[in-house]
């Protein structure tokens, strides 16, 4: 049973783990050593973490205690950040936190969802009808990062 609810400040440790795992285990297959260890240290900046709970719609998925998988929204319907848990990838989870951040999107008035996605996760995205409106080359800590502007109309 997965249950989805917000998320709170005492998740951080296991929220902040499960986004230095995934981008380890699974980005892995698609960025560069360099770049998986930039990307993977962004874990490390708790202060920006803790924003990002308190001020964000952001949910968590949790399965017998244990998070599998979060999701965040910045701007209103800016999807900022969603990540499964390495072990628990291909079970549905991703979906899931998907579908409730797209109502939370809905709710509060927005008629579009957008986002910035890896290549690791773009056949998700294609599959819940997001389209590419552009490549893009992201910049951080001295790598460049290839992602995509993604957009779906609600
Ligand atoms: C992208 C991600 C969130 C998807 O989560 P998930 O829980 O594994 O996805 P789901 O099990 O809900 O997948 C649902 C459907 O999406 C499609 N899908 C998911 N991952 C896919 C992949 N790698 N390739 C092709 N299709 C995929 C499939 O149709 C899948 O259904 P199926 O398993 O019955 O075939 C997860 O792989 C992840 O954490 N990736 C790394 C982090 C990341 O890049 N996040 C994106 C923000 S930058």
């Amino acid at each position: 049973m997965i249950e989805i609810r917000e998320a709170n400040l005492t998740d951080l440790p296991e929220i902040t783990a499960l986004f230095r795992n995934t981008i380890t285990h699974i980005n892995s297959k698609h960025y560069t050593e360099n770049q998986i260890a930039v990307w993977a240290s962004g874990a490390d900046n708790e202060k920006k973490w803790k924003a990002r709970i308190a001020k964000n719609y952001f949910i968590v998925a949790e399965q017998h205690n244990t998070i599998v998988g979060f999701a965040y929204l910045t701007q209103g319907n800016n999807l900022d950040g969603l990540f499964v848990h390495k072990d628990f990838q291909r079970q549905g989870i991703g979906a899931k936190l998907l579908r409730v951040i797209e109502s939370q999107v809905i709710m509060t008035g927005y008629k579009e969802i957008k986002s910035d996605v890896s290549k690791t996760a773009l056949p998700f995205f294609d599959d819940y009808y997001y389209e590419v409106e552009k490549k893009q080359l992201k910049h951080l800590k001295g790598e460049v990062f290839e992602n995509y502007v993604i957009y779906k109309t609600l």
